[in-house]
Order: structure tokens, then sequence, then C-alpha cells
């Protein structure tokens, strides 16, 4: 489903750069549950951003469902965002002027869901993750972890193919953060294909699938859990 080949980034700051992403291979089969581990700087969201379209390589190969990326048009790109691909932002991305219904509906919308269907919904969504008293209120009147929950519904009532979580249970307590994981593992169960970025061990050891990301270069050998 999934399959980048010496995929490498480079980002210029001035006159230095910084590879993020160094030559990495990772291939992910459609069903798998993916934990990418690895230290603050290593090339995580960098490589979140690829996967997801938001980016593309400065070299290398990446196909997703057998499209490859790198020769698709702004457009298509955008497409394939909108029909395949579930985010969960490191920092939530939720529209500050807009609600946590509102937020959790727009993707909805877009993707031709009827006003009254999108906002069935996401009122549905918001309560899966406890939020079904704060639904009027915007990112700023939540707490941290409360917007993360917002940023999980909303990703998850689009109900893509592909669930790219970046840091998805970092601003939540233990239990609410093993609250999502469970969500996360039916959805796996049910045949979606999820890809989680955490600093958390313990969640990284619970899914099919650790790869350890140091100094923009993977390691994605290591198959365990299987
Ligand atoms: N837009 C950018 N411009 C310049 N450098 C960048 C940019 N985005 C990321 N970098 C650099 O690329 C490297 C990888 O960043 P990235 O955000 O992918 O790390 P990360 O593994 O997600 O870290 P964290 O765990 O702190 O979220 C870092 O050294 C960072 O400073
Ligand atoms: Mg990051």
């Amino acid at each position: 489903m999934i399959s980048m080949k010496e995929v490498s980034k480079t980002y210029l700051m001035g006159d230095t750069e910084v590879k993020a992403l160094d030559k990495v291979n990772f291939s992910v089969e459609k069903g798998e549950f993916v934990a990418i581990v690895g230290p603050s700087g290593s090339g995580k969201s960098t490589l979140m951003n690829m996967l997801g379209c938001l980016d593309v390589p400065d070299s290398g190969e990446y196909f997703l469902d057998g499209i490859d990326i790198n020769n698709s048009s702004d457009r298509e790109l955008a497409r394939i965002r909108n029909h395949k691909i579930g985010f969960v932002f490191q920092n939530f991305n939720l529209l500050s002027k807009l609600n946590a219904l509102e937020n959790v509906e727009v993707p909805l919308m877009y993707k031709g869901m009827s006003a009254k269907q999108s906002r069935k919904l996401a009122y549905e969504y918001l309560e899966k993750v406890g939020l079904k008293d704060r639904e009027k209120h915007t990112p700023k009147e939540l707490s941290g972890g409360q917007q993360q929950r917002v940023a999980i519904a909303r990703a998850l009532a689009c109900n893509p193919q592909i669930i790219l979580a970046d840091e998805p249970t970092g601003a939540l307590d233990q239990k609410t953060g093993q609250e999502i994981i469970a969500m996360l593992k039916e959805l796996n169960q049910n045949g979606q294909t999820i890809i989680l970025i955490t600093h958390d061990t313990h969640i990284a050891q619970q899914v099919n699938r650790q790869v350890n990301i140091i100094d923009g270069q993977i390691s994605d050998e290591p198959r365990w859990n299987h």
C-alpha cells in the first residue's frame, strides 16, 4: 500500500542544510498498525508529511496504492489526502474560528457528505472521544488534551483507509491515551491501516510493528508481535 524508496528531504536554513530524511526505505502493507519511534528532531513529522502527501521528497520514490506521488499534481495530491488519509497532527491544526463540532464536520462536507449527515457523524465522534459537552467550544476554549481529542475525532469520522497520527496521545493522561489507542486498535481490526508516531514505548509495543528513526534514517527491519 505504501512504498518509499531512498526518500530524502533536506531543509535549507540560511546556509545550513538539515537532512530531515536521509534515503528512507519504508513500506507498509494494507491493514498494518505501525509505530514510528525516534528522538525529537529525528524526522518523524517530516516523514508523516511525506506519507500524507503534504510534502514531496527531494529525491527518491513514493508509491501510494500504486500511485506515483512524485509525479502527481497538487490537485491529485489534495484528492488523495481527502479520500484516503486521516491526519492527527502533532499540533492538532484545528481551525481556530470554528468550534469543536464544526472542526469535525468540515472534512466530512469536503468529502461530499450532506450537512445533516456531517453534523450527526461529528456529534457521534465527539462523543466517542468523550467531548459531547464541549461541542460549542472553540480550540482556545479547550485544553490541549481536548483539542487533541477533537483532532482525533476529525480524523476518524472520515473513515479513511489510512490513519496517520503524530503523537496522538502526547497531550493526554494515561487512561485517556489508552482509550484512544484502544479505538485505533479496533479500527485496525476492521481493516484500517494505521501509522502512529509515538514516544511512548508502552504504546509502541502494543502494535504490529515498530520502526525506528534516528537522524532521518530508518531501520524498517524488526517486525515484532507478528
Ligand atoms: N520547515 C522546516 N524548515 C527547516 N527545518 C525543518 C523544518 N521542518 C523540520 N525541520 C528540521 O528537520 C528535522 C526533523 O524535524 P521533524 O519535525 O521531522 O522531527 P520530529 O522527529 O518530528 O521531532 P519531534 O519529536 O520533536 O516532533 C529537525 O532537525 C528540524 O529542525
Ligand atoms: Mg514531530
